[in-house]
């Protein structure tokens, strides 16, 4: 059978689907994804337990709202199955599928079913987090635009508040509820409660809250364990603090925590201070669980978190070496559910983004925003597949403690109780090097290791495990300074991998009745026999890849020792086949293996011509690598190899972006402009936080029904004489602003300060603008103020105080030299939500007159626009548009991941708005930055065909105006990648229900 991407991917998915768990990995991964086949879903002290088999949760987070093309799903969820995660955590933001009330959306790019049925495909299990409060970093941390105004204060036993999240349950619910592992509709293992509540403790409303919760989420149907997400460690929300409806046993403690990265990594767990505020020490009868732990940190508007340097900031300071010193120092806690938070942070398109944040959510996590796997992925990888392998990790208990020969080093020793093997986890807190020997216990005695001169070398804040008594395949490890890997028996041989830095010297010892036969077939190594401990001593120092062949005496399965250095170690993929488990060496990635007979069909990518070697099982003769015959050999390391390299990438250009149009609009800044089909601005009550001035109306855009994106205020008012100034207070997220108009006639601009350091946090910035009115605007008679305001994102609530509902917009106007003020009739306007846009949703458009009138839209037609080129240097205060297109024609079998680049003197003030297609997908600020690339995910860019981009540009009016450069940028090319469908261009089906 020949086959081709397409029939191999279908075949891929089909069988992912119904994965029958391989003979290996049964007793160490439950494998997610086999369809309808019910398992139980329980705990005990040390880790979850699937079907009475330990599971320790080796989680990334990744939201689908910030991937807005589900294609991409697959790409994300594979790179992160195939880099060693067992499981993906994801917040599921409500205000993303609800634009009113009664009203829930998951269709599109708002697919959650879709999403849990590629996670069941990919193999991955999911903890799904629907809030309803969730945080995030995204608007109103998660609630909808239409909570601001309602009465009752969120996140308590309120009423009306409960009578709304329960909507929202009901409808995610629904979905969620087909996908769990407990019912085996799919791989959802866990849900979260709430998120970070840490308000009315003692007060009896908390624990009504959750325990509502509790029973709404048992009552649709959720029947996974349940969990809520402790703010740090304050012991909040353990078992028993409040009503499970006589439930026990399916509810689970969890923490967070996001340490400096320069701090020595905490001990949150078995080694720590204990008791209710010592993390995992809270809730002793449940396994440690830290339900987020930083990979990494956001960044705010002018990015001084990472002093300008962005996401690249955040990745420096979170690498690899912070991951192994961190995350390991959770596992050597007895934390045996980890959930990275993020693993891939993505993209805050459209209004997504919190005040806190800008654009980007890159976090710096270990898959980039562009989907490139980074570096920080190698050691994500090396101890989830160690997780994978060595089942011993699994049940942990302190162990008596041991002095590494320096103090410099910092030993954790853990011992399982059942199986009896050992772990040393090794840390180094200092900067420089050490080489150390350590007492480790070898079948009950006591033994230094390494027992040659070497030492174990921990280079400067890194951290390994040394392990003993565990089992690689058939065979003992008696002890290893190299840390394991990966080990399983594949076809008549045990392969087992050890990893370290290059340069480490490693040492294993290795249980063989006799002296078998060692074969040193790469690299160099050196091997002794010593037939009184029956015990085979290996020692070598990483370099590469080194393979050592042991052949036993009694003629039984050899064991291939791969021993590599981080670098080779990222060229390994394991996947878990119906025919058992097969490792692949070379290639950039390994997306799945599907074995067949003779033939072995691989899936992944290439970032350059890669070779490809493979250990599969026992009759395997012929590889495919993406659907193409590869020739190959087979190698005496046991494995078949190909004897060409698989292809590079084939180069991509890219177009320039010219032929632009202009438009300029706000003609509501005009006296005559119609708005009497505008909402009358005339309440006088708000449910808001922020207090409705005496004597005025209430302005806050939210009360209108306007909760994202720009609003336009007139105000028509019939003058005495005099008028000297106004002043227009308003309420913003960070960078929010606003610009007025008397007459027609410019008043000016005003925006909130850039925030520093120490104000990375605010989130809701008050400011009075006040504007001199000119001389000839002050007479008597009718006059228009006209204001646009964009007000940016609401306040997240993670006080529970309702820091949602401050509000949004002009708050309260004042003139002076006027006796009595004017008597002011307000209109308002905000996005059009009469036209709104199913296929793209609520947090796509505000309200700028070229949004209501679809200029962002694909559709429409620019063809009396004037032509323009760049750069534009446009000193007028308001907004103009620009549009162009472009065609790609990226090579089939390529992922080109493609971004959006603006450059400028950074003195220029103004901001644009990114349509690509008709959506949203950034903000950028041209004198406040840091993002000056703006990621364009496929689907929503044709990587084969026309794209439309257009860019909605705010000018101060303070100095000439951008966009002075707009050019597309190649941030990640691969061979290979997902079948990318494309979004349609206009909203043909988008459903609601
Ligand atoms: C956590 C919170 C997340 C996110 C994170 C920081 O405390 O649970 O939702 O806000 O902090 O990125």
């Amino acid at each position: 059978m020949t086959l081709n991407r397409r029939t191999f991917t279908a075949l891929t998915a089909g069988a992912a689907a119904a994965l029958a768990l391989p003979a290996q990995a049964a007793t160490v991964a439950p494998e997610p994804g086999r369809r309808h086949v019910p398992h139980t879903v329980t705990f005990d002290k040390y880790s979850l337990l699937l079907d009475d088999r330990r599971l320790v949760l080796w989680s990334g987070e990744f939201h689908p709202f910030r991937l807005p093309s589900p294609s991409l799903w697959t790409d994300v969820l594979q790179k992160m199955r195939s880099n060693g995660y067992n499981a993906v955590s994801i917040y599921v933001n409500w205000s993303y599928h609800s634009c009113a009330p009664g009203q829930y959306d998951f269709t599109g790019v708002r697919n959650l079913g879709r999403f849990l049925a590629v996670a069941a495909q990919v193999g991955i299990f999911v903890t799904v987090r629907p809030g309803p409060y969730i945080n995030a970093e995204v608007d109103a941390g998660g609630f909808p635009g239409w909570l601001t105004a309602t009465t009752g204060t969120a996140r308590t036993n309120n009423s009306t508040y409960l009578s709304y999240a329960d909507e929202w349950l009901t409808a995610v619910n629904a979905i969620v509820s087909k996908h769990q592992y407990t019912d085996g509709g799919g791989t959802v293992l866990l849900y979260q409660l709430e998120n970070e509540y840490s308000s009315h403790l003692g007060d009896g409303v908390g624990a009504a809250y959750l325990a509502h919760l509790y029973a709404k989420v048992r009552a649709d149907g959720i029947t996974v364990p349940l969990f809520h997400n402790d703010k740090g460690r304050n012991g909040d929300w353990i078992p028993g603090s409040f009503s499970t409806n006589g439930e026990s046993g399916r509810y689970l403690y969890a923490f967070d925590g996001y340490p400096s990265p320069s701090s020595t990594p905490p001990d949150w767990g078995y080694f720590g201070p204990g008791g209710a505020k010592g993390g995992s020490t809270a809730s002793p009868d449940t396994p440690g669980f830290e339900a987020e732990f930083g990979g990494g940190w956001f960044d705010p508007w002018g990015g001084a978190e990472f002093a300008g340097q962005g996401y690249a900031g955040a990745r420096a300071s979170r690498d690899a070496v912070y991951e192994r010193r961190f995350y390991l120092t959770n596992l050597a806690n007895g934390i045996k559910l980890q959930n990275v938070y993020m693993t891939f942070g993505g993209t805050s398109w459209g209004w997504l983004p919190a005040p806190v944040v800008y654009t980007s959510y890159d976090y710096g996590a270990a898959v980039d925003e562009a989907r490139n796997q980074t570096s920080k992925l190698v050691p994500m990888k090396q101890i989830g597949l160690m997780l994978e392998s060595v089942p011993d990790l699994a049940e942990l208990d302190r162990a008596a403690d041991v002095t590494a020969s320096s103090t410099a080093i910092k030993t954790y020793h853990l011992t399982n109780p059942t199986t009896g093997a050992h772990f040393y986890f090794l840390r180094n807190d200092t900067a420089s090097d050490q080489s150390i020997t350590v007492p480790v216990s070898v079948s009950g005695s006591q033994v230094t290791v390494p027992a040659s001169g070497a030492g174990i070398r921990l280079t400067g804040k890194d951290m390994k495990v040394v392990a003993t008594g565990i089992a690689v395949g058939r065979r003992t490890l008696r002890y290893t300074t190299a840390q394991p890997m990966y080990a399983a028996t594949i076809g008549a041989r045990d392969v087992a991998l050890l990893v370290g830095r290059t340069g480490d010297p490693v040492e294993l010892s290795l249980a063989f009745a006799a002296a078998p036969t060692v074969s040193v077939l790469s690299g160099s190594a050196t091997s002794s026999y010593d037939s009184t401990a029956g015990a085979l001593r290996v020692n070598a120092q990483l370099s590469g890849l080194i393979r050592v062949l042991i052949a036993p005496s009694d003629g039984s399965a050899p064991l291939l020792l791969l021993l590599a250095d981080d670098e080779e170690s990222a060229t390994f993929w394991k996947h878990d086949s119906f025919a058992g488990p097969v490792l692949v060496r070379g290639p950039a990635l390994l997306r799945n293996a599907f074995v067949m007979g003779p033939v072995a069909a691989l899936n992944g990518d290439t970032t350059a011509a890669s070779d490809l070697e493979v250990w599969a099982p026992t009759g395997i003769r012929r590889l495919l690598w993406n659907g193409s015959a590869i020739p190959t050999g087979h190698t005496v390391s046991g494995s078949l190899s190909a004897s060409i390299q698989l292809p590079a990438p084939a180069q991509v250009t890219l177009p320039a972006l010219t032929n632009w149009r202009y438009a300029p609009e706000n003609p509501e800044s005009a006296p005559g402009f119609d708005d009497s089909a505008w909402a009358l601005a005339n309440k006088t009550t708000s449910f808001s936080t922020t207090p409705v001035p005496a004597g005025q109306p209430v302005l806050f855009a939210d009360d209108y029904g306007f909760h994202y994106g720009d609003v336009w205020y007139r105000g028509s008012y019939n003058a005495q004489a005099g008028a000297q100034s106004v002043s227009l207070s308003y309420s913003s997220g960070t960078q929010g602003m606003l610009m007025a108009w008397l007459d027609g006639v410019p008043l000016g601009t005003h925006r909130q300060p850039v925030p520093t350091k120490a104000q990375d946090s605010q989130s809701t910035w008050t400011a009075t603008a006040t504007f001199a009115v000119p001389a000839a605007l002050s007479g008597s008679g009718p006059h228009v103020l006209a204001v646009l305001v964009r007000p940016m994102a609401h306040s997240e609530d993670g006080g529970s105080n309702d820091a949602h509902k401050a509000a949004r917009g002009l708050t309260a106007v004042t003139f002076t030299g006027e006796t009595p003020a004017p008597s002011v009739t307000w209109r308002i306007q905000g996005a059009d939500t009469a036209a709104s846009d199913p296929l793209r949703g609520p947090l796509n458009n505000g309200g700028l007159y070229g949004e209501r009138s679809g200029w962002h839209l694909p559709t429409f037609g620019d063809g009396a626009w004037q032509r323009m080129s760049l750069p534009s240097a446009d000193t007028s205060q308001g907004v103009g548009w620009l549009r162009t297109t472009f065609n790609l024609a990226i090579p089939r079998g390529a992922d080109a991941s493609i971004g959006l680049t603006l450059t400028d003197d950074p003195a220029r003030a103004y901001r644009v708005q990114i349509f690509l297609n008709g959506w949203n997908l950034g903000q950028y600020i041209n004198d406040v930055g840091p993002q000056h690339t703006f990621v364009l995910p496929n689907g929503i860019l044709r990587s084969r065909g026309r794209n439309t981009l257009a860019l909605a540009v705010l000018r101060d009016g303070t100095t000439p105006a951008g966009p002075s450069s707009v050019s597309l940028t190649l941030l990640g090319l691969t061979a290979g990648g997902v079948p990318v469908e494309d979004l349609p261009l206009t909203a043909t089906g988008g459903r609601r229900h």
